[in-house]
């Protein structure tokens, strides 16, 4: 029996479908790597756009024709669409809406469930044998030992949910309740990685800088010892470079939890990298409160300035949504002068998409135009590429520390990234995918760089 997973979204889902691949494969599937060959297809999804819905409805389609050929076919999803663990023989009222909506369809799960794979698929298909699977540890579903994907570099989710509700965002309703992961945890994950030879760790939730601090950690106490368990959790962490970890990055902090403490780490502690991603979704503090992200430019700005003075070099990156609810082009020009200020080496562009259920969909009106959002998109994109390029010219004539992640055959070149998370091309050779080395930068592209390997 094998299974098929396609995952969409995040650094959370492509970790989250390792746990789902480790399940799987505890109750006896076995990976394929030919979608129409699988007997249980999983879409692992995301809700952040509409655009990242209808991808899933598009393929759904192509899946559910395969049942003609492949009966005993079974279609699931997880992830952020999902609101109601259930299958296609749930009592109709407890089903998830996906159900309702998608007939070929035979189970959904939210991912905070994945534990719970087996009696799911035996609820979907009672003539399956799943073994019964031994309780210990299973209850909760971080605790499944992922799959993971590559040996050298690997994801480590931290916390679970997002308590911060900006107006916009359905990660809440997706994922439902911040909580954060015992440390001890985290670390025997961690150190199991390293020892096996994982070089980079990248550690992931919605806001990981709030790590330990959510209203839930606060009434089960365990954190209650630290004073910023964050950054205790990085010094615990930057113990394993001892064993070999080269890099430790983390990924989305928020804004409004990040410290002068965090930021002075990046200097102090080895493996953690001198890049900041710091989404600051718009440059205007009307639209900044319309939002509910809870800070103004100019208090980002003075992070930014921190950051700078601390390490000059660092690489700073961002996102942001234009043509939020309501966004005037006054409104817009000041996300234009907050780039041309900050100067963000790299950005990730969004178009506002309303979605069901958030605060922005029931209050405020999306009536800034197709045509609007993506003029506007495109104004920032320009200045986006030039900031790119001008980070990376600042890059030529250094040596810069590669961990590689690929190697093209027809072009001889190897691939990885750079400390500050910049993509490196250089000739070399495939067997040094997994290793760090040093490359000297001779020429800069607008998204990547190029240079030589130096001994
Ligand atoms: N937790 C992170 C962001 C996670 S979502 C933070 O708070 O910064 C990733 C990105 O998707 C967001 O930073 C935002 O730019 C974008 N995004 C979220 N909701 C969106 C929406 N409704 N429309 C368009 N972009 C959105
Ligand atoms: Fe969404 Fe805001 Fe939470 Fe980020 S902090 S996941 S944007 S609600
Ligand atoms: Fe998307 Fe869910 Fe990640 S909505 S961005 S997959 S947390």
């Amino acid at each position: 029996m094998k299974y098929y997973i396609q995952t969409l979204g995040c650094a959370m889902n492509y970790s989250d479908t390792e746990r789902v691949s480790s399940m799987l494969e505890k109750l006896g599937y076995e990976k394929t790597e030919t979608p129409e060959d699988a007997d249980i297809y999983i879409f692992n999804t995301c809700s952040i756009r509409q655009k990242g819905e209808d991808r899933v409805y598009g393929q759904y389609q192509n899946v559910a024709g395969w049942k003609k050929s492949n009966p005993r076919l079974l279609i699931g999803i997880t992830g952020c669409m999902v609101r109601n663990t259930s299958t296609k023989n749930t009592e109709r009222e407890n089903q998830d809406h996906l159900l309702k909506l998608l007939d070929q369809l035979d189970f959904v799960f939210r991912i905070n469930d994945t534990h719970k794979l087996g009696e799911v698929l035996s609820e979907a298909e009672p003539r399956l044998e799943i073994p019964e699977l031994e309780e210990g540890g299973l209850n909760d579903y971080l605790r499944v030992k992922p799959k993971y994907q590559v040996a050298h570099q690997a994801f480590v989710p931290i916390q679970i949910g997002c308590d911060k509700y900006c107006t916009y965002c359905i990660v809440p309703y997706a994922r439902g309740r911040e909580k954060s992961r015992p440390m001890q945890d985290i670390i025997a994950e961690c150190t199991d990685l390293v020892e096996k030879g994982c070089k980079e760790i990248t550690l992931v939730g919605q806001t990981v800088n709030s790590y330990g601090k959510s209203v839930l950690d606060e009434q089960d106490g365990q954190f209650a010892h630290l004073k910023d368990p964050f950054v205790s959790l990085l010094e615990e962490l930057d113990k394993l470079t001892e064993k070999g970890l080269n890099r430790l990055r983390f990924t989305s902090p928020h804004p409004r939890d990040y410290n002068e403490n965090l930021i002075e780490a990046h200097a102090r502690l080895q493996c953690l990298t001198p890049h900041f991603h710091l989404p600051i979704q718009a440059g205007d503090d009307q639209m900044l409160q319309k939002m509910n992200r809870q800070y103004t430019f100019e208090k980002y700005k003075k992070l930014i300035d921190k950051i700078r003075e601390i390490l000059p070099e660092a690489s700073v990156t961002t996102d942001i949504i234009v043509g939020f609810c309501g966004e005037t082009d006054e409104q817009f020009e000041n996300t234009v002068k907050a780039y041309n200020n900050v100067r963000w080496d790299m950005a990730y562009l969004a178009r506002y998409s309303p979605r069901k259920g958030t605060v922005s969909w029931k209050a405020f009106k999306d009536d800034v135009s197709r045509e609007k959002k993506a003029e506007r998109w495109h104004k920032l994109n320009k200045l986006l590429e030039a900031c790119s390029r001008e980070y990376n010219e600042s890059m030529t004539g250094k040596t810069l520390e590669v961990l590689v992640e690929k190697f093209d055959n027809e072009t001889g070149l190897a691939e990885g990234k750079s400390r500050e998370n910049k993509i490196v091309q250089f000739p070399g050779a495939p067997d040094l995918i997994g290793h760090v080395v040093n490359v000297k930068i001779t020429n800069a592209l607008t998204w990547t760089l190029k240079g030589e390997k130096i001994s």
